[in-house]
């Protein structure tokens, strides 16, 4: 089960030492053209991506402010595609409910903007979406090994949040891997994904999906690459898939 609903193909799992994933390609919208967001999101479904994914920035967690509910809203009926929302914002509890009713089905919170963590992740299962918590760089992985049981996926940021373009964090791989491995302890290797947000590029994938991401976000790449977005849908699948390790 991906968690997300729509169930990607065949061709996107991979199976390694008895965890079997798929490798889903997530873009961040972040780099699209907000003046058309609508047709910018029917373009990511059209290119193939699995998942759609809205950095949303409040300007005090990060220093740049993004998208409000009724922004995703607007752009729900572009794509059938599951969308998530990385929530970079200091009070995730205030807006949560509105980021499902604007269509969201996973919510993404940062540990770092939770005083109450469990509560929260709790709080938004509630809610009908899936949870999700996201370590920033400097955040160890055992921040979340007692509420993995709540979350269907951790995301480990390998970049400082706020902005696109920024240069893959290398150093972020240990702690993929940590990730992975406590997921895996727990049972959980099935169901729980890791996801990578931040600098991940053809040249950049293969090393976050080896240490055990199986959820990958881009933006930059997806829209730099002069052969389009399907294009880069599809290369950085392929590269992500034969590299997966869990
Ligand atoms: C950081 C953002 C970015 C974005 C991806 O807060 O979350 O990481 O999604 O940006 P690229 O792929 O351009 O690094």
């Amino acid at each position: 089960m991906t968690g997300y609903g729509a169930s990607p193909s065949e061709s996107h799992f991979a199976s390694v030492r008895g965890v079997t994933l798929p490798v889903l390609i997530a873009p961040s919208v972040l780099p699209a053209d907000f003046s058309k967001i609508g047709e910018e999101v029917r373009a990511l479904d059209e290119a193939g991506v699995d998942i759609i994914q809205w950095d949303v920035m409040d300007g005090q967690f990060v220093p740049n402010l993004t998208f409000g509910p009724d922004v995703i809203a607007s752009a729900r009926s572009y794509s059938t595609k599951p969308f998530e929302a990385h929530l970079m914002v200091l009070t995730p509890d205030v807006m949560a409910q509105r980021y499902v009713e604007a269509g969201c089905q996973r919510l993404i919170v940062h540990a770092e903007a939770c005083t109450h963590l469990h509560r929260t992740l709790e709080n938004i299962r509630g809610m009908g979406a899936t949870a999700a918590v996201a370590l920033n760089p400097h955040t160890p992985a055992s921040t979340i090994e007692n509420v993995l049981d709540l979350v269907d996926m951790v995301l480990v940021m390998t970049v400082n949040p706020g902005f696109g373009g920024q240069s893959y964090i290398k150093t972020m791989e240990p702690k993929i891997r940590q990730v992975r491995d406590m997921i895996t302890a727990r049972g959980l290797g099935d169901s729980v994904h890791v996801e990578v947000d931040g600098g991940i590029s053809p040249t950049t994938i293969a090393g976050a999906a080896k240490a055990g991401a199986n959820v990958l976000i881009a933006g930059s790449a997806l829209y730099r690459d002069p052969k389009g977005l399907a294009h880069a849908v599809t290369e950085l699948r392929a590269l992500a898939t034969a590299a997966f390790t869990a």
